[in-house]
């Protein structure tokens, strides 16, 4: 969703504002502005579109400004405008604001500003806090104290960081619910809602929590060590943090040479899952052993993508650890709360960690008593803070909107804690625990396999480009790689998918296809192989085009399907993670060719922190 940069330096800050909004874009957003401080007023630009566009109303002026904040705002409450647009202004011009997030009691605010003569030039819900600041200063209120107090007034969620005419050398942040991290530098200092935005100039992070402010002020700019950092609460108690250095450099969240940031996560999954699969990263259940003895049923929990993994971990964790597993959508949760008690696992997927439905989803079954564990990417992010556990995958940071090398990763490291769940309780021998360890350590070298199949899967692209609308269909586990492949093409081709469960085509579906129509059928050598050739059958039989992802050498399915795109033998645990490769290629070709936006599709973000 939006993204926010602020930065204090003793040097001009507009270059660097404008490079951290680039470095957010993958969010996903549809207006940018920025604002810096000069001779004690702010100037600053704004527009709806891209950030290529605010670059343009920036060139051929200078800024010298040192202290500034940058947004790009992706729309909720008003359409994507100029005026629409951040930063905000105070009616002074003397505070100025950026927000992610929602403020869901602004309707209220706003009519008693507006009874105070507060004179409003947007539709959105977050113009509202800079005119209440404006009100708190007034009657003498310093910055922080200010912002505390407007904080209290607010009901949703929120990054915020603001700026002040009278106050040249402060910024200040504050988050509920909405991602905020400090950047520490050596002449600089920053605020942003991820690390990329500042990774450039340096790693050394403090991941700021909910309910908490933070002043940032940069005293005597040339002199060494005289950043300052005060962390209060709501409360105004003041708060101790944590510097931690960021693992990853600022290459790997760079394209390197590859024409888009989603055919480099294809790329990188092997090493990826490598990274994952790292045994001695279970250690951290070890504490926990004899809860995890204890459980008698797993729910796990996500939304899109995360939830793909999910549900393909459910037939593993039912089948290995003999525990009743259900795969819950965050954003059905809430609503339908299953039965919930101390011996339930509730596992949380997530990339970003920042998601709100899969966040709502963890808080609500805590006041249940349940143990938590999250499967996260981001180090230090909101989901990893509220759970009692987290076991991380190592996919690096992941830039494209479309998830690809973190579901891998997801998938690994689910296969990984399935397994070991399975040794704790003693449902598989030491003799299967060895087998299946031994066939995920050999699974990057196979997903090098199938990477190579590209050429194939642009041809078929190249085919079926055209085409309105596209089936997908499997069965157990890797029903989700149907339910995964529909997604990708959706999302980043515009095309028309649906996932469906094979054995159901027959009640409905089938009646879709002709000539015209293909259907990509997950079908490897497993337990569910001659349904899924019957099911195959059934659709060439009415003229259908069938696209298959069969195991290498399968001879039978050459001679029934159209396409078919071939990945290694694996055990039935991993081979949803072989198989999403060829979704993931077809649906990056077909958007390529047909000119689409690939790593920031239309109306998406990258992490959605609203519900
Ligand atoms: O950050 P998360 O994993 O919690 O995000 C969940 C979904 O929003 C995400 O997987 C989404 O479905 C992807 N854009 C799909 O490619």
């Amino acid at each position: 969703m939006c993204g926010i940069i602020g930065c204090i330096s003793n040097k001009p800050v507009a270059g660097m504002l404008l490079d951290g909004l680039k470095r957010l874009e993958y969010r996903g957003y549809d207006s940018a502005g920025l604002v810096v401080l000069e001779n004690g007023v702010f100037r600053w630009e704004k527009t709806a579109g891209k950030i290529k566009d605010l670059e343009e109303l920036l060139q051929g002026q200078t800024f010298s400004g040192t202290i500034g904040i940058g947004h790009t705002r992706w729309a909720t409450h008003g359409s994507p405008s100029t005026c629409n647009a951040h930063p905000f202004f105070s009616c002074d011009n003397s505070v100025a604001v950026v927000h992610n997030g929602i403020i869901e009691n602004y309707h209220q605010l706003r009519q008693e500003l507006v009874r105070k003569k507060h004179r409003f030039q947007s539709e959105t819900d977050t113009e509202v806090v800079v005119h209440l600041v404006e009100d708190y200063l007034k009657a003498g209120y310093k910055p922080i104290e200010a912002v505390r107090q407007v904080c209290r007034r607010l009901n949703g969620s929120f990054a915020l960081v603001f700026m002040f005419t009278n106050h040249p050398n402060l910024l200040i942040g504050a988050r509920l619910n909405s991602p905020l991290v400090v950047g520490i530098g050596r002449k600089e200092v920053f605020l942003a809602s991820d690390v990329p935005a500042f990774l450039r100039n340096t790693r050394r992070v403090v991941y700021l929590h909910d309910r908490q402010i933070v002043a940032l002020a940069q005293a005597g700019l040339r002199q060494k060590g005289k950043q300052t950092l005060h962390i209060i609460d709501f409360a105004g108690k003041k708060q101790s943090y944590h510097i931690s250095q960021v693992r990853w450099n600022i290459q790997s969240a760079e394209k390197e040479g590859y024409a888009h940031f989603m055919l480099k996560e294809i790329e990188e999954q092997p090493e990826a899952v490598r990274r994952t699969v790292n045994y001695p990263h279970l250690s951290v259940l070890e504490p926990f052993t004899e809860r995890l003895r204890d459980i008698n049923r797993v729910i796990l929990v996500a939304c899109g993508t995360a939830w793909h993994a999910c549900l393909a971990t459910k037939y593993a964790m039912e089948e290995l650890v003999r525990i009743p597993t259900e795969a819950i959508l965050g954003s059905e949760f809430r609503y339908a709360l299953p039965p919930l008690d101390k011996k339930t696992l509730v596992i949380a997927v997530s990339q970003s960690g920042e998601t709100a439905d899969t966040l709502a989803a963890v808080r609500a079954a805590k006041e249940h008593g349940v143990f938590s564990l999250a499967v996260c990417n981001v180090v230090g992010s909101t989901l990893t803070r509220e759970v009692d556990l987290t076991l991380y995958t190592f996919a690096g940071p992941e830039i494209s909107v479309a998830s690809t090398k973190a579901y891998t990763a997801q998938l690994s490291v689910l296969a990984l804690l399935t397994i070991r769940l399975a040794a704790i309780r003693k449902t598989i021998t030491r003799n299967m625990e060895d087998k299946l360890l031994d066939e995920l350590r050999q699974l990057p070298n196979k997903m090098k396999t199938v990477l190579r199949n590209k050429k194939i899967i642009e041809a078929c692209a190249e085919a079926y480009k055209r085409v309105g609308n596209f089936m997908y269909i499997g069965r157990r586990n890797n029903l989700a790689t149907a339910y995964e492949g529909a997604l990708k093409m959706k999302e980043i081709s515009y095309t028309h998918a649906e996932g469906y469960g094979a054995g159901e085509m027959k009640h409905g579906p089938l009646a879709l296809v002709d000539g015209s129509f293909p259907t990509v059928a997950v079908i490897l050598k497993d337990c569910v192989y001659e349904k899924m050739v019957s099911n195959i059958r059934e659709i060439k039989a009415r003229g259908g085009i069938v696209i298959a992802v069969a195991t290498k050498g399968d001879k039978n399915i050459s001679e029934i399907a159209d396409w078919v795109i071939e990945t290694p033998q694996v055990l039935e645990i991993t081979s949803p993670i072989l198989a999403a490769i060829p979704m993931q290629l077809l649906a990056y070709y077909t958007a390529v060719k047909k000119g689409r936006e690939i790593d920031q599709p239309r109306n998406l973000a990258k992490s959605v922190t609203v519900e």
